[in-house]
């Protein structure tokens, strides 16, 4: 059985006396629950913080980015072994910021996978098609691409977490519909098993985009979503609990 995964993307958000406050609420609100794993990706100047926080707490946390090398002369970069030294448990790759914004293409995506997997850290690739790639009907194309190249130097027999995020439901207040979540999870899904046979039923894959608390509990039930990658709501404790404990 695949678990359920919450994830709080904070992006750019939050000084550590923020992330501290949060904390504390969240972990109050939070109904702990089986075969629930619940992520936060605090910004690298509050990880310590978050680390300290979530020592023998079920919440996990990781980085919203890191480097492929683990050190070197790589100013204002982050270290994946640094992540893991603190307690990270994951790390997300290719989030669309960081492929449109910062211009990272699937060839580094694949490397910073490699180098996380090498560190049995998980990563959470996060993949998805853009408005104009929707509307001229390359969505699948696009993410059987992207699955082909950030997954080619992939391990199989370690842990690993996809997020479907369609870009134009990033930040948008513009949720994708049932049936077009339910459809690009299954394309995954399918994909996946082309590329690593049965171990394709093992890889949670989360939807991201617009997930608030009044659409989660609809969409948690949908086949295939195993969970969600979550930025704006996950800014508040009020709002990223109910989203966490919305398949319970
Ligand atoms: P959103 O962001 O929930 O604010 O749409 C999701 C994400 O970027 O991971």
């Amino acid at each position: 059985m695949r678990p359920f995964i919450a994830a709080a993307n904070w992006k750019m958000n939050k000084t550590p006396q923020e992330a501290e406050s949060f904390l504390r609420e969240f972990l109050q609100l939070l109904k702990p629950a089986v075969h629930q794993i619940v992520i936060i990706f605090p910004p690298a100047l509050a990880c310590e913080t978050v680390s300290r926080l979530l020592k023998a707490t079920p919440v996990q946390w990781g980085g919203q980015n890191c480097h492929f090398e683990t050190k070197g002369a790589f100013t204002g970069e982050n270290s994946p072994q640094t992540l893991k030294a603190m307690g990270a448990a994951s790390a997300l790759v290719g989030h669309s910021e960081r492929r449109t914004l910062f211009a990272e293409s699937d060839q580094l995506l694949a490397k910073k996978l490699k180098a996380l997997q090498d560190l049995d850290l998980t990563p959470m690739l996060c993949i998805g098609e853009t408005l104009s790639e929707r509307e001229a009907g390359h969505t699948f194309r696009v993410l059987e691409e992207q699955l082909n190249s950030d997954l080619s130097a992939v391990n199989w027999q370690k842990p690993l977490h996809i997020a479907y995020e369609p870009v134009w439901a990033i930040g948008t207040g513009k949720v994708a519909m049932p049936e077009q979540v339910v459809e690009a999870h299954a394309f995954i899904r399918s994909h996946l098993g082309r590329l690593c046979g049965r171990t394709a039923e093992m890889i949670p894959i989360l939807y991201g985009g617009s997930v608030k608390t009044d659409n989660a509990s609809e969409l948690a039930r949908l086949e295939n979503v195993d969970g969600f990658l979550v930025g704006g709501a996950s800014l508040e404790a009020k709002s990223f609990a109910p989203i966490a404990a919305s398949r319970i």
